[in-house]
This record gives C-alpha cells, structure tokens and sequence, in this order.
C-alpha cells in the first residue's frame, strides 16, 4: 500500500535498520525498485526530486505511474512516494495535492528562523493530509539537481530547537555526506549523529547515500539513522550496462534492448541496498 514514511521509520529505528530511498527518474527505475522492494519483502521510498518530477510529466503523472504499477505489480510491501528537496511550501503542497504521501522541505540554506517558519508551514498542511515532512539542518555536499553546496555540518542545538518547534516526522542533519560520488573516503560527523539521536529522538535520514562504506552504514543505523537516501549509485549501474550495450552493438535502436537490462541492473543494485540497510523481509 502507499503509505506515508511515518510508521515505516518509527519502526525501522526501533528494529535498527534502514529503510532505503530510492530516487526514481524514469519508468525503468520506478518499475526496478518496486520490483525489488516487492522480491526482498522491503518497505521502500521513491524519491522524487522536483527537476525528475519535471521530467516525468509533472507530478500527478508521477503518482498515477507509481499507482498504475502497484496495481499491476499487485504491491504488497509499503510504498511512500517522497518528494525530495523540496524547495519552497508551494512545491510541497503542490506535491501534497497530487498525492505524494510525504514530503522533504530543505530549507536549510536559510537563516535557521526562516527554516523554522517553512518547516512549520510545510508540516501543518502535509499532516492535514496525513504526510509526512522531512526537514534538513546544514549542508550536504555536493550537486543535487542543481542544489550545490560545500559541506556544512548541522549544529545538535539547532536540531533540537527544529524539532520542538515543526513537529517534523524526521530529520536530515547533514553531518559530512556529498551527493554523487565521494572524493576518497566520505567523513561523516558520528558524535553529532549521536548527539543529535539523543537530543531530538526522531529518526535521522543520511543524504549522499552512493559510496558510503558499509561500516559507516551500520554505525550511523546505530546512532539512529533510519532512512537512507541513494540516487547517484542506481543511475551509474544504469547507464554502465547501456553504454555496454551500445559499444558493442552499433545497430541496436530498440530502446527496450537496452533500457531493459538497465532495468535490471537498477532492480540489483537497489536488492544490495535493501539487503546492506536490514530494511529486507522487514515489511
Ligand atoms: O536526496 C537524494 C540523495 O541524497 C542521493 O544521494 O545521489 O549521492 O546517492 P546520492
Ligand atoms: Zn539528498
């Protein structure tokens, strides 16, 4: 069923795993990771930034294609879809009316007050509709769809502060993690993941998730970390198996000859993921 990510999270941080959010782009990563989540007996959240949104049709063309392949599918596992980075109250209530089950507001390169106010803004009309929100404090590195930005580590007394004041359902404190790929070992901020567990008890989400080492993994599942974001690692397996296949076929052009085996190179590495975050036969 689609669901919002709040009962999935509470449930993943006292179980101690992590359920995975999977970005989808297109119909071969919605159907891949659906696929996976159904195989390993998996909650799962497709993420959907707004730049993929654009790009699939909007998103009410999102939600009935998440929809329509659940149906088909016959999913059984629990489904939220999520919008990712949420720019503004309006992106997110426009994703709230199409049907988006949760949504994230990053709002954390304004001023913390002026985060506060979004945040709250953003949590009172999604909870009206029984979404759950996810806000951000710092920076995550990196290039996401155009949000670029230099590490800055979230500050644990503003977390705290945040959390009192929005009534988020979880919270991102980006505490050393890059969008796409890391340049030698990422360096992620565990006394602060800790510090931060301890002071706002709500389940923390790891951005940057492609190229985290699974030791790093586990501990910040430890510290509480609940819910772990991966994009770059799926799109990267993707195109890999589609530029083999057209370096080594120059007639190729049905697109089902190569976007197929793409497919399934996403639905394998998303299975990984689900095995490497405990979130497998957890639903
Ligand atoms: O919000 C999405 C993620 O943080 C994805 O990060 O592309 O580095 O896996 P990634
Ligand atoms: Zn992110």
């Amino acid at each position: 069923p689609l669901v919002s990510m709040k009962e999935m999270l509470i449930k993943a941080k006292n179980e101690g795993y992590a359920v995975g959010q999977f970005n989808i782009n297109n119909l071969e990563f919605t159907q891949a990771i659906l696929q996976a989540a159904e195989e390993e007996k998996s909650p799962v959240i497709l993420g959907v930034s707004e730049g993929a949104g654009k790009y699939m049709g909007g998103f009410v063309a999102v939600v009935h294609m998440v929809k329509g392949l659940m149906e088909s599918y016959k999913i059984t596992v629990p489904v939220a879809i999520h919008l990712d980075h949420g720019s503004s109250f309006d992106k997110c209530k426009e994703a709230v009316d199409a049907g988006f089950t949760s949504v994230m507001i990053d709002a954390s390169h304004h001023p913390f007050e002026e985060n506060v106010k979004i945040t709250k803004e953003v949590v009172e009309y999604a909870h009206a509709n029984n979404v759950s929100v996810e806000a951000e404090l710092g920076t995550v590195g990196g290039d996401e769809d155009g949000v670029i930005g230099g590490i800055i580590y979230a500050n644990p007394e503003e977390c705290k502060a945040l959390v009192e004041q929005t009534a988020i359902d979880c919270l991102a404190p980006a505490l050393g993690s890059v969008h796409g790929p890391y340049k030698g070992e990422p360096n992620l901020g565990f006394a602060e993941m800790e510090e931060i567990s301890n002071l706002t008890d709500l389940p923390l989400v790891l951005h940057g998730g492609t190229g985290i080492p699974t030791k790093d993994i586990q501990r910040s599942i430890s510290l509480g970390t609940a819910k772990i974001n991966v994009n770059t690692e799926n799109q990267i397996a993707a195109t890999k198996v589609i530029r083999e296949i057209l370096e080594n076929d120059k007639k190729v052009y049905d697109p089902r000859k190569y976007l197929g085996p793409a497919r399934e190179a996403i639905k394998t590495t998303v299975i990984g993921k689900m095995r490497e975050f405990g979130s497998s036969q957890k639903a």
